[in-house]
């Protein structure tokens, strides 16, 4: 199973780039996190997207479509996702309803330095992913708080209640995603 991680950060040390990386490393040996870097995304513009799309548009469509599933790990930006983040999914969306998005098994998580982990940014995606017609895994939220005491020098979660609740989330989104993907061949 191919899942394919987004960062709503292109920052080198992000802390959400960090906890992909944290998540990729916790999946079992049939799972495969790639982790796809934004930074080639250019601005959305209706005139480029016809057949020939930017490269960097065309890389994003194309790693998507290839995932099983979709886990983002997403900043929190004035309360809301990065102009980054939206910015890609406004590419990913069209043609409006019938996108790469459409129907594709997709898991949340956020990570800040704050005490609320970025929380507001992941009710703004969940909404932001509705008008896709991409279902989110249906969990209670992992979000990490306090994001730079997070990690150990190994880059994995310091916290053992952390890694342990990030863990069951995962496993819980990759069995959600199976069944997602096995209804679908029904
Ligand atoms: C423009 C801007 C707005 C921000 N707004 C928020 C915010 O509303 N809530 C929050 O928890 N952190 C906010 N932060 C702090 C980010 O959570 C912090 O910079 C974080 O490290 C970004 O994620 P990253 O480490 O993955 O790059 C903001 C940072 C920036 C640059």
């Amino acid at each position: 199973m191919k899942v394919l991680g987004i960062s709503g950060s292109l920052r080198k040390a992000s802390y959400n780039t960090r906890l992909l990386a944290a998540a990729g490393a916790m999946l079992g040996d049939d799972v495969r996190l790639e982790i796809h870097d934004l930074a080639d995304v250019p601005f959305y513009d209706a005139d480029l997207d016809g057949s020939d799309k930017p490269a960097g548009v065309r890389a994003l469509l194309d790693a998507i479509g290839g995932a099983d599933a979709v886990l983002f790990a997403t900043p929190e930006f004035n309360y809301s996702i990065p102009g980054v983040l939206k910015n890609a999914i406004d590419w990913a969306s069209r043609p409006a309803f019938e996108s790469v998005l459409r129907g594709r098994p997709t898991a949340i998580l956020s990570a800040s330095p704050s005490t609320l982990g970025g929380v507001r940014a992941q009710v703004h995606l969940r909404d932001v992913l509705s008008a896709t017609l991409t279902p989110v895994y249906p969990s209670p939220d992992f979000l990490l708080a306090s994001a730079h005491k997070a990690f150990d020098e190994a880059g994995g979660l310091a916290d053992e209640a952390t890694a342990q609740f990030l863990q069951r989330y995962l496993s819980g989104f990759i069995d959600w995603a199976r069944k997602m993907a096995a209804a679908d061949r029904t």
